[in-house]
C-alpha cells in the first residue's frame, strides 16, 4: 500500500516516474529523509522529527522547503489512506537537493507506506543481532563535520549493506560499534539499555542519529521516576544489563534476545513495562 503526496498537497500516483534522472538524490543519494510512524491518524514525534530534518538539511548545507509544506503533504497522505483497514502507516519525508547543475532547488515528496509484518513480528518476538564494526571513533563527528554523522541523509546503502551481512550470519539486525569497541547505534535504530531503574543510551555527540523514540521513552521514563543517562559504554555492558532494546519510529521498542549468537537478558515483564512507558505518551 503507498500514498503519495506532493507539497502542494496534491496527491500524485505513487506507480508513476516522479524525479528526473538528473536529480541528485537519485544520482549521488545527496539530500534527507525521515520516517514517521502514524497510528490511527496521529503521526508520533511529529515535531522532533521536523526539527530533526531541518538539522540534516543544515549538516548537508541544502535548501529544505518550509516547515509547512511538509505539514501540508503529510496531512494529504494521512487524509488518503484507508485507516479502517490499515491502523498504522509509515510516512516518509524525501527532500533531495535538486538537479545537477541546476539551482538548488530541493525535490520533496511526502508517502505512506504500510508497516510490514516482519516488523511486527519482530516487535512481539525480538530479534537476535550482530555488532559490526561502523569504522570510526565517537570524537569523529567533531573533527570531520563533512562525513555527516547523525545527520539522516539519504545515503543509507552502508546501512543496508550491514543488515544484509546480519542477514548471511543469521541474524536479523545490527549494532554498529565505534573503533575502540562502544556501542554506536543500530543501521536503522538507536540502542538502548536497561540497568535497573535506569535507561541508558549513546549520546549523539558520538556521531549517532539522536533517535526521536528514544526521546519519547526517556521522557515517559523520567516522569515515571526512572533515571536516563546519555552515555557512552563498551560492548561488554550490552551482556551485563537487564535488557537491551532497538528503538525506532517504525519498530517501536524491539527486544534484543542475543548478540553474536549469545543470549542476553530479556525478560518479558521488563519488555512489558519498557513498550508501556513509551506508549504512555500517546
Ligand atoms: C541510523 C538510525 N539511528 C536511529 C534511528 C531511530 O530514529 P527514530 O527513533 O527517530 O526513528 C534511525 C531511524 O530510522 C536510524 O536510521
Amino acid at each position: 500500500m503507498r500514498v503519495l503526496a506532493l507539497l502542494d498537497g496534491t496527491l500524485a500516483d505513487p506507480e508513476a516516474p516522479l524525479f528526473r534522472a538528473d536529480d541528485l538524490g537519485v544520482m549521488r543519494g545527496d539530500g534527507c529523509f525521515e520516517t514517521i510512524l502514524v497510528v490511527d491518524r496521529k503521526p508520533r514525534e511529529l515535531g522532533p522529527h521536523l526539527d530533526r530534518m531541518e538539522r540534516s538539511a543544515r549538516l548537508l548545507q541544502m535548501r529544505l522547503p518550509e516547515r509547512a509544506a511538509w505539514e501540508r503533504a503529510g496531512q494529504a497522505v494521512i487524509d488518503a489512506w484507508p485507516w479502517d483497514s490499515e491502523p498504522e502507516m509509515a510516512l516518509k519525508l524525501v527532500c533531495t537537493r535538486g538537479i545537477d547543475g541546476g539551482d538548488g532547488t530541493p525535490h520533496g515528496f511526502a508517502m505512506g507506506m504500510d508497516v510490514g509484518s516482519d516488523t511486527k513480528r519482530k516487535r512481539d518476538s525480538g530479534v537476535e543481532v550482530v555488532t559490526l564494526d561502523r569504522g570510526y571513533a565517537p570524537d569523529l563527528m567533531d573533527r570531520a563535520p563533512w562525513l555527516l554523522l547523525s545527520a539522516k541523509t539519504l545515503s543509507y546503502a552502508v546501512n543496508m549493506a550491514a543488515l544484509r551481512e546480519a542477514e548471511s550470519r543469521g541474524a536479523d539486525d545490527v549494532i554498529f560499534t565505534a573503533s575502540e569497541g562502544t556501542v554506536l547505534e543500530g543501521p536503522t535504530s538507536t540502542v538502548v539499555l536497561a540497568q535497573g531503574r535506569k535507561l541508558l543510551t549513546t549520546p549523539p555527540a558520538s556521531g549517532v542519529l539522536a533517535g526521536t523514540t528514544q526521546g519519547a521513552l526517556f521522557r515517559a521514563a523520567e516522569q515515571a521516576g526512572w533515571e536516563t543517562e546519555v552515555v557512552d559504554f563498551p560492548t561488554s555492558a550490552l551482556f551485563e544489563s537487564d535488557g537491551v532494546w532497538l528503538a525506532s519510529s517504525i519498530r517501536r521498542l524491539t527486544q534484543v534476545r542475543a548478540i553474536n549468537g549469545t543470549s542476553v537478558k530479556a525478560d518479558d515483564a521488563l519488555h512489558t513495562e519498557v513498550v508501556g512507558l513509551y506508549e504512555s505518551n500517546y
